[in-house]
């Protein structure tokens, strides 16, 4: 009877998570989608000359951060000279301030190649990725921050491989290739057209919030209201869609389901985690990603910080006499915890280690853990 009481209070289903290929199909724009022109794209310098705020502080992020080419990586400045040896093969990663080289060899063979880009920030770890022969490959190994070395990237085999080619990277089919620059890069695929020579680098503002140039042009002939539908906003889109915006990277709970990952790499997809949780129910704008996180700030990383986020809905019982009738808490059982006040993400979001990452991820799925 309870549960019928708080099913019939709950926020009207907004709809289902949607895979990020789907989204992409619909009007207007969507993260990852790449039918815009080129000359839409005006670039982070123009926004900043409104935005100031936003431009910023959304440097520092790691979005902005998530591709660099391979010369200007902070890693491979410090490290200019890194090497391993995984079975029969040495590896050597070499910048001499003006290119980096990745190169290989069994003893006898070498093969080497340019790096053009280093993706991933690199606090967790950062991949190489060059081309030969017209085509994009991905480096068999990664430098990961925790071992302060190169280690097997994330998805490759340990068991080694019979062939240099092989041992030097992974192929990228074109279709893979475009797929990892539309995540890391902003406008490298236009009119559907995949050409990294005019991507810039890393998550900036219009591949989150859509090419700017009509959004611009009304605003400077100050045409405010044309303007701001010329340009999304994700606050105002329903949790669900919300949700399923920073998934169209992060993988939306649809994304997941449809590629069939499983195991502990989903510990990777917070938006599959997060709407797994029983506080997630049906969705509520109270804990989409942007409510506990701003987008355009560095990840705020003092657990307490997000206390207020949890007890937005699980009030202390002192509270909920005083809030009797408040709208928002009658949607919620307001269940409290009966072990502690604070740090509430130490203990129900806990930090889990993915071994091929080498580095832990906290686990969006809010739950009682026991064992698992
Ligand atoms: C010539 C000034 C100008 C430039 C350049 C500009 N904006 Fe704006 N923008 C505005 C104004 C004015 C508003 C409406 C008032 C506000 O929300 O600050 C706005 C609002 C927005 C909004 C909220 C829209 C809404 O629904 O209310 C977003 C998102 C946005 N801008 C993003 C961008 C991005 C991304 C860029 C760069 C591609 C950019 N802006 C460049 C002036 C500008
Ligand atoms: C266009 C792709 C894209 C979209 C859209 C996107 N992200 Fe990300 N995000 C990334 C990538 C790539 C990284 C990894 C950056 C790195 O570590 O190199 C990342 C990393 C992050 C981080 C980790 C920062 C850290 O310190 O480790 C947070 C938090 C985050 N994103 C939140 C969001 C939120 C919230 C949204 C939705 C508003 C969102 N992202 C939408 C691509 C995206
Ligand atoms: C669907 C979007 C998407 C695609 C495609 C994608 N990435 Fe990422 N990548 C992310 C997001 C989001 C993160 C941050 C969360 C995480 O670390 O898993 C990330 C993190 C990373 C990191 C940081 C280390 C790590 O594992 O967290 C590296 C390196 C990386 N990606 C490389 C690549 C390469 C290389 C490709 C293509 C072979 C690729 N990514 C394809 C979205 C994507
Ligand atoms: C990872 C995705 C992402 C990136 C990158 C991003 N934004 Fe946003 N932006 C959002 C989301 C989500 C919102 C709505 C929630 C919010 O206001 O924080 C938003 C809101 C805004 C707003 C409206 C603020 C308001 O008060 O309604 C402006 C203006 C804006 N962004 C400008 C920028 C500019 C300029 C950049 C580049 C420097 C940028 N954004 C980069 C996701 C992003
Ligand atoms: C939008 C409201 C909302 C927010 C925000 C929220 N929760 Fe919940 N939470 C719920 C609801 C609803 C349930 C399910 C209650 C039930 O079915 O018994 C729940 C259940 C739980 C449970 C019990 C789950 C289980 O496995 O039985 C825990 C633990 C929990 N929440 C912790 C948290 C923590 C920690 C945070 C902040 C990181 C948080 N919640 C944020 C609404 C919320
Ligand atoms: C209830 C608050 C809450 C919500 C909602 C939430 N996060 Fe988080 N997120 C956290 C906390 C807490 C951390 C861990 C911070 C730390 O490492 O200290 C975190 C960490 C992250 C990280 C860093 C990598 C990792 O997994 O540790 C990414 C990326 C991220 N969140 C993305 C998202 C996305 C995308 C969404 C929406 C699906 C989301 N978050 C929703 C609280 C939240
Ligand atoms: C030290 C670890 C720890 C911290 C910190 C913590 N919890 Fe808990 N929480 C637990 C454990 C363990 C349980 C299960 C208790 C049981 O069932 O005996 C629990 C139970 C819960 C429940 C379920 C209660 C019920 O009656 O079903 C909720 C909701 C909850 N916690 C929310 C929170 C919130 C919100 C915070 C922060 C204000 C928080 N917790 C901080 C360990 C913790």
């Amino acid at each position: 009877m309870f549960c019928t009481r708080i099913e019939a209070q709950a926020p009207a289903p907004s709809g289902l998570s949607l895979p990020t290929q789907d989204r992409v199909q619909t009007r207007g724009w969507w993260p990852t989608k790449g039918a815009a022109n080129l000359a839409d794209f005006v670039g982070t310098s123009e926004c900043a000359k409104c935005h100031e705020r936003e431009a910023i502080a959304q440097r520092g992020t790691p979005m902005a951060q998530a591709a660099a080419p391979a010369a200007t990586s902070e890693i491979l400045e410090a490290h200019s000279h890194l090497s391993a040896q995984r079975g029969p093969y040495s590896y050597e990663l070499l910048n001499d301030g003006t290119a980096v080289k990745f190169s290989v060899t069994d003893g006898t063979n070498s093969l080497s190649a340019t790096v053009a880009w280093a993706f991933g920030l690199g606090h967790k770890g950062q991949t190489y990725i060059y081309k030969r022969d017209g085509d994009f490959y991905e480096s068999r190994l990664s430098f990961y921050k925790t071992l302060q070395r190169l280690d097997l990237t994330t998805g490759h085999t340990g068991s080694g491989p019979e062939d240099l080619k092989i041992a030097m990277g992974r192929w990228l089919d074109p279709v893979e290739a475009r797929r990892c620059f539309g995540c890391h890069t902003t406008g490298s695929t236009t009119v559907n057209q995949f050409d990294t020579s005019h991507a810039t680098p890393g998550v900036t503002c219009e591949a989150c919030h859509g090419p700017g140039a009509s959004h611009v042009a009304a605003m400077k002939r100050g045409e405010i209201d044309a303007g701001r539908r010329a340009i999304l906003n994700p606050r105002r889109l329903n949790p669900v869609d919300s949700v399923d915006f920073c998934g169209a990277c992060h993988r939306t709970w649809a994304d997941v389901i449809l590629e069939g990952t499983t195991g502990v790499m989903n510990v990777r997809f917070q938006p599959y985690r997060l709407e797994d949780s029983k506080c997630w129910r049906r969705g509520d704008a109270r804990l989409t990603c942007i409510a506990c996180h701003n987008p355009h700030e560095p990840l705020v990383l003092d657990t307490a910080a997000y206390d207020q986020k949890c007890l937005a809905c699980h009030k202390t019982t002192a509270e909920q006499k005083t809030v009797a009738g408040d709208k928002a808490q009658a949607s919620h059982p307001g269940a409290r915890c009966p072990i502690s006040t604070r740090n509430c993400a130490s203990c129900h979001m806990p930090q889990v280690e993915v071994p091929s990452v080498h580095s832990p991820f906290a686990d969006h799925r809010i739950r009682i853990v026991r064992g698992n």
